[in-house]
Formats: structure tokens, C-alpha cells, sequence
């Protein structure tokens, strides 16, 4: 049996996921959770490089229990994956730090994810934090740490993978083999719409609908859906393409006849919103109760989650020390460390 190739990808501390995040990079985890050897990690440190305060005044570990247990109840199953915490493997810290010295600054400083975080933070171009130009760094540091071969990522982090990989070619040529080269996997769905037909559904703009929402939220959200504004009445034609109810449908309602007969008397004006959205939110209600279930056994054992973790960031920490012994032996780092 050859061994399975290992997956790292993971998201910052931001609080509990929306159906934006689903369909952006979750239902990749679940799809590729049988196949890989899949490390999930939350980048509680890629958090202070735009805002350093207090774990704390930030919610940071609430925000990590949500994450993980909204991820459990998708269905990632934590005898398959492992989760853990980035500040909780200081090895990722020695690994950046060696990194640091593959990458130029010119390098980092053209990236436009950089600019877009910094401006996002209201940092000014004086003010940027070193930090906030090694991002990309550290994220090659928890890429490499446990030697992945594919990085499910967002296209925003896409520029990310591409400095991981010539800084895994970079390493290999000066040391000697240690690394594999990343592969980057992007989602082909794009983008989740926001319920107010936004581009984007993002926590800030208000606009999402979460996966720990209870079915009550979710039909009141819906109800409040942007739709298509020419149509004040129920026998106005109104427009499918582009509509965010109708998006919503093709992406969360498994009943394509359904579907299809709602687009068509939408189109022709023989349907009223109120309809459309009814069967929307029993849709998307019937698609995130077998979570609701998953997310009521782990809620009723909150010390579940502490014991993920822990085993999680244990088995991590193994992984990482390996590395960083390989990476010491190829350096010629070994002088004094026993
Ligand atoms: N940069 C990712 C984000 O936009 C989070 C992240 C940190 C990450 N380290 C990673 C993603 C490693 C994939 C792999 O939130």
C-alpha cells in the first residue's frame, strides 16, 4: 500500500462558518477527507498580522470551538482528519524563521494580497507590519510543516501556494531534498452570493446564513432575500439569471423538477416570491439538519472538542518535529542540539 498523499489547508479564527464557506472550501474537505491524509489547521497566528491585540479581546478561542465543532457537523470525521492549532505547534515558528531567509522582500511586497490586507486593516504603507509582509511565509510554514502535497485554497490564496512552492524549490536546491512541491486545488464553484445579491458572502456585509443557524433564522433570512426588484407583483415576469433565490436553489435544492417549474412560472409571472423563497428556506433547512444533529452530540460534550484538539495538536507537533530535524540534518543544524 503506498502511503496516502497528505492535504494542509485551514482558515483563520474568524467565527462560525457560513454557507459562503461550505461551498468555497468545506464540501472540498468532505469530498477529499477519504482519499488524503487531511491536516486542517486554524491560523490563530495569521490573525494578529493585521490585528496583534489580546487572543482574548478578539473571541480567538471561541471562534476556534465554533470552527471546529461547525466542521464536525458538516461531517468531517476526526478519526480521518486532523485539526489543530497553529500557535499550538511552535515548530511552525522555527520552520518561518528559516523560511524567511528563501524569500526576497521585493518578492512579497508586489503581492496584491498584501496590499488588499493591509488596506482591508487600514494599515498605512508606513505602517506595515513585517508580519503582515511575511504572511505568505508563514503560510508556506504550516504548508511544508507536514510536508503536503495539495493545498485546497480560495483563489485570493492561490499567490500564497505559488511563494510555498518556490520556497520548498528554493530550500530543496540549497539543502537537499526535503520538501514536495505543493500542489494548489481551487474550487471551481467561485463564489457564494450574499442573500442581499452581494458579490460575496461575508460575515461584514451582513449577509450570510450560517450553518448553525436554527430553522426559524434561516426562514426569517430567507424571507429577506434580494430578489428581482422590477418585480413588485406576482404576475411580473422576473429575471432567474444572476437572481440570488434562484442560485441559492440550483446549489441547495435537490429537487430539480421543483427547481425548474419555480424558474419557469417566475419567468412567465405565475409565481410570487413568497413561494419561491418558502421552498427555498425548506430547502436549504433540509440541507442543514443532518449538522443540526451531528452539532447536538458535540454540543452536549463540549470537552469532545478540547479532546480533538489536544490529539489533534499532538499528532501535529510529532509531524513537525520530524521536520524540522530534516530540515536541521540537510541544513548542517545539528552542532550543540543534544
Ligand atoms: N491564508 C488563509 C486565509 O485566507 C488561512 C491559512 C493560513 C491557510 N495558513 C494556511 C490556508 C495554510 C491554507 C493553508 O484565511
Amino acid at each position: 500500500m503506498t502511503p496516502q498523499k497528505r492535504i494542509l489547508t485551514g482558515d483563520r479564527p474568524t467565527g462560525k462558518y457560513h454557507l459562503g464557506h461550505y461551498v468555497g472550501s468545506i464540501a472540498n474537505r468532505l469530498r477529499l477527507q477519504n482519499d488524503y491524509e487531511c491536516y486542517f489547521i486554524i491560523a490563530d497566528l495569521h490573525t494578529l498580522t493585521t490585528k496583534p491585540n489580546k487572543a482574548e479581546v478578539m473571541g480567538i478561542e471561541q471562534n476556534i470551538r465554533d470552527m471546529i465543532i461547525d466542521q464536525l457537523a458538516c461531517g468531517l470525521d476526526p478519526d480521518k482528519v486532523t485539526f489543530y492549532v497553529q500557535s499550538s505547534v511552535k515548530e511552525i515558528y522555527q520552520i518561518n524563521l528559516i523560511f524567511e531567509m528563501l524569500v526576497s522582500v521585493a518578492r512579497l511586497s508586489r503581492l496584491p494580497s498584501i496590499k488588499d490586507m493591509a488596506r482591508a486593516a487600514q494599515i498605512d504603507d508606513d505602517q506595515l507590519p513585517l508580519g503582515l509582509l511575511g504572511y505568505p511565509v508563514l503560510q508556506a510554514a504550516d504548508i511544508l510543516m507536514p510536508r503536503a502535497h495539495l493545498v485546497p485554497v480560495g483563489k485570493d490564496n492561490e499567490a500564497h501556494v505559488e511563494i510555498t512552492r518556490e520556497i520548498a524549490r528554493r530550500f530543496n536546491f540549497l539543502y537537499g531534498e526535503v520538501f514536495p512541491e505543493p500542489d494548489v486545488l481551487v474550487p471551481d464553484s467561485g463564489t457564494l452570493i450574499g442573500t442581499d445579491g452581494q458579490a460575496k458572502m461575508s460575515k461584514s456585509l451582513n449577509n450570510t446564513i450560517l450553518l448553525s443557524d436554527d430553522a426559524k433564522t434561516v426562514d426569517q433570512k430567507v424571507r429577506g432575500m434580494y430578489t428581482d426588484p422590477n418585480r413588485t407583483r406576482a404576475d411580473i415576469p422576473g429575471k432567474v439569471e444572476g437572481n440570488p433565490v434562484f442560485i441559492y436553489h440550483d446549489m441547495f435544492n435537490p429537487d430539480v423538477a421543483e427547481v425548474n417549474d419555480l424558474k419557469d412560472r417566475y419567468r412567465t409571472g405565475n409565481v410570487g416570491d413568497v413561494e419561491v423563497k418558502k421552498k427555498l428556506a425548506v430547502a436549504i433547512n433540509n440541507f442543514l439538519e443532518p449538522m443540526r444533529e451531528r452539532r447536538a452530540i458535540y454540543e452536549a460534550k463540549p470537552n469532545l472538542v478540547d479532546e480533538i484538539l489536544a490529539a489533534g495538536n499532538a499528532k501535529t507537533r510529532k509531524i513537525a518535529q520530524e521536520t524540522v530535524r530534516m530540515m536541521d540534518e540537510a541544513m548542517g543544524l545539528l552542532y550543540f542540539k543534544n
